[in-house]
Formats: C-alpha cells, sequence, structure tokens
C-alpha cells in the first residue's frame, strides 16, 4: 500500500447507513416530556447515505445528492441544527476533545420521508468519528449519545430488525427470516414528524379516542417475522400514524392503492410519511410492481429495497 493511500485512510473515515422502515408503529398517548410511548418494529433497508468525516482545520457540514435518486438537500439545514454537526459534538463532549472535522453526506434517503434519514446522517457521523479518533467506546455509551440526538439514532446505528420501545430509542433484536422485498414510493412533499405525531394527538382528540395499550402490541407479526413468509406479514403491517400522514397529505391513498392494484401483498405509510412502504413476493415481484407504479404517476419517484440489512457500517477504502 503507497503511503499516500494510507494517510487517505487515517485521515478520512466513510460509513454508510441504511434507511429505516416501521413494519408496525404502535403509538400511545401523548407523554408530559412531548413524546409518545412507541411500540414499533424497525427494519434497516438497502437504502443508505455515506457519511464522511475527515480531520479539517473546523467543523463543516456539506451535503451532495446523489445522481437523480431521493433527497432534496436544499431542505436540510447545514448549521448547527444539522443532525450529522450534533453528532459530532456530543461525541466530541464525551470524549473531551474539539471536533474539528468536515462532515460530507451523500443523501439517497429521502429528507422528510419518514425513513430516518436525518437519524442515519448522525449515525454515521457519530460512527465514523468514533473510528477516526480511534475511540474505544463502549457500544452502550454510543447508543446513549445515540438516544439523545434523536429517537431513530440507536437503531440507526444497530440495524437489521428490531422492536423498539420507549420514544423508540430502546432496541432489542429480533429475529427475521429470509429477505422480504420492498417497493418505495417517494412523495413530492416532506412531512415534519412532529406535525404528524400532532395531528394523530388532534384526530384521536376529535374521536374521543384513547390508544389501548394492548394494541400496541405486535405479537402476530413477531412470529410471523420469525417464520418469514412475507404472504402472512403483509397483513400485518399496521402503522398508528398513517391516518394522520393520510388526514395532512389525502394523496397518498391514491398511491397506496395504486400499490396494491400493481401487484404489493401489503402497504403502509413509513412512519411519519409521506413515503409509502409495499412489501412484494419476491424480488422479481418488486421490480414489477416499482415499473407499475412508476407508471401510475403517484409518487415523485419509486424504487425497490430489500431488507434487513445491517446498521452503520463503516467502508473499507479501496487501496
Ligand atoms: O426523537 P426525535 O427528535 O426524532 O423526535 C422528533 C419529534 O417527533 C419529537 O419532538 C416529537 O414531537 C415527535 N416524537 C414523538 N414521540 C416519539 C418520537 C418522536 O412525539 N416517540
Amino acid at each position: 500500500m503507497s503511503p499516500a493511500s494510507l494517510s487517505v485512510i487515517s485521515d478520512a473515515v466513510t460509513v454508510r447507513v441504511p434507511a429505516k422502515v416501521n413494519l408496525h408503529l404502535g403509538v400511545g398517548p401523548l407523554r408530559d416530556d412531548g413524546y409518545h410511548d412507541l411500540v414499533t418494529v424497525y427494519q434497516a433497508l438497502s437504502l443508505y447515505d455515506d457519511v464522511t468525516v475527515a480531520r479539517a482545520a473546523g467543523l463543516s457540514v456539506e451535503m451532495t445528492r446523489d445522481s437523480g435518486r431521493g433527497a432534496d438537500v436544499a431542505e436540510v439545514p447545514l448549521d448547527d441544527d444539522n443532525l450529522a454537526v450534533r453528532a459530532v459534538r456530543a461525541l466530541g463532549e464525551y470524549a473531551g476533545r474539539d471536533p474539528k472535522v468536515a462532515i460530507e453526506i451523500v443523501k439517497r434517503i429521502p429528507v422528510a420521508g419518514g425513513m430516518a434519514g436525518g437519524s442515519a446522517d448522525a449515525a454515521g457521523a457519530l460512527v465514523a468519528l468514533a473510528a477516526l479518533w480511534k475511540l474505544d467506546i463502549p457500544r452502550a455509551d454510543l447508543l446513549d449519545i445515540a438516544a439523545g440526538l434523536g429517537s431513530d439514532v440507536p437503531f440507526s446505528v444497530q440495524g437489521g430488525t428490531a422492536l423498539g420501545t420507549g420514544r423508540g430509542e430502546q432496541l432489542m433484536p429480533m429475529l427475521a427470516r429470509g429477505e422480504l422485498h420492498w417497493v418505495l414510493a417517494f412523495a413530492r412533499d416532506g412531512l415534519s414528524t412532529p406535525s404528524v405525531f400532532r395531528e394523530l394527538d388532534r384526530l384521536r382528540a376529535d374521536r374521543d379516542l384513547t390508544p389501548d395499550p394492548d394494541e400496541l402490541r405486535p405479537d402476530a407479526l413477531v412470529q410471523a417475522l420469525a417464520a418469514g413468509d412475507p404472504h402472512v406479514i403483509a397483513p400485518l403491517l399496521h402503522n398508528d400514524l398513517q391516518p394522520a400522514a393520510l388526514s395532512l397529505q389525502p394523496g397518498l391513498r391514491r398511491t397506496l392503492r395504486a400499490g396494491i392494484d400493481a401487484g404489493a401483498l401489503g402497504g403502509i405509510v413509513s412512519g411519519s410519511g409521506p413515503t409509502c412502504m409495499f412489501l412484494c413476493a419476491d424480488a422479481d415481484a418488486a421490480v414489477a410492481v416499482a415499473a407499475e407504479l412508476s407508471g401510475a404517476g403517484v409518487a415523485r419517484s419509486v424504487r425497490t429495497a430489500s431488507g434487513p440489512v445491517s446498521g452503520a457500517t463503516r467502508q473499507v477504502p479501496s487501496a
């Protein structure tokens, strides 16, 4: 290996981080701290942001959109509100070091799409900086810092398929047999997560509905995932936030219907939306559903993805 490539390896680290979907999202009542207790089943999908952290004179962040896909990066703040910036500051505080690094994000996960795109960038920045600084950080501490940055950030670090409780930050890995094949329909406009939770509270108050804790539990889905048959899993997909997302973007009903008409086994809104996710029988079926859904003109763009995949993973540079 040449000295030049060695210096590249020691001065920059790239981490690849997956998008997430919620196969089940049960939302409890609003808590005093402004959050809701969740019972959720997360799955990490093969749609990734790449986060590179390099030594620099000061702290900066830059974001580029991978050609033709996903995210409108113009909507992402590039100041101290940026979640990756907050992540390197948090790790700097933990390690007692000044985070003088340039962060570069290649974005493919939709912005404000309900797929934890911002959380992925925070998770990538944490894992990349820990590697750059060669920190021997216990996994539990890393996940604690991740949870302080956002409810979905620990799952973006961990990946796979997992049961999330609390705000979504308390994770238990789950057994999921085989590979599931998904079609994702990205919407033209994003939805802000807090506004979707607020809309759910409003809808529940209007209808005098109190969530039943027993209905939050995804027991049947947990069993179906262990067995791995997408035909059994599909009717068990569930999202309590879906009525709120549909109330804010009624056009998503057409998208959901079009996915089923195109041959998907089941489809729901992903997380707080507006991305719609469709489970298909196999990889070929997913390609066919994606093609038909693209033609239906009910989404900004459509793509296939599979899961589960690993969480934030360091990329080994090619020599
Ligand atoms: O944790 P995170 O910063 O991603 O959450 C963003 C917003 O989503 C919160 O401020 C809250 O309004 C809402 N939220 C919630 N209950 C959760 C997670 C998020 O109400 N369990």
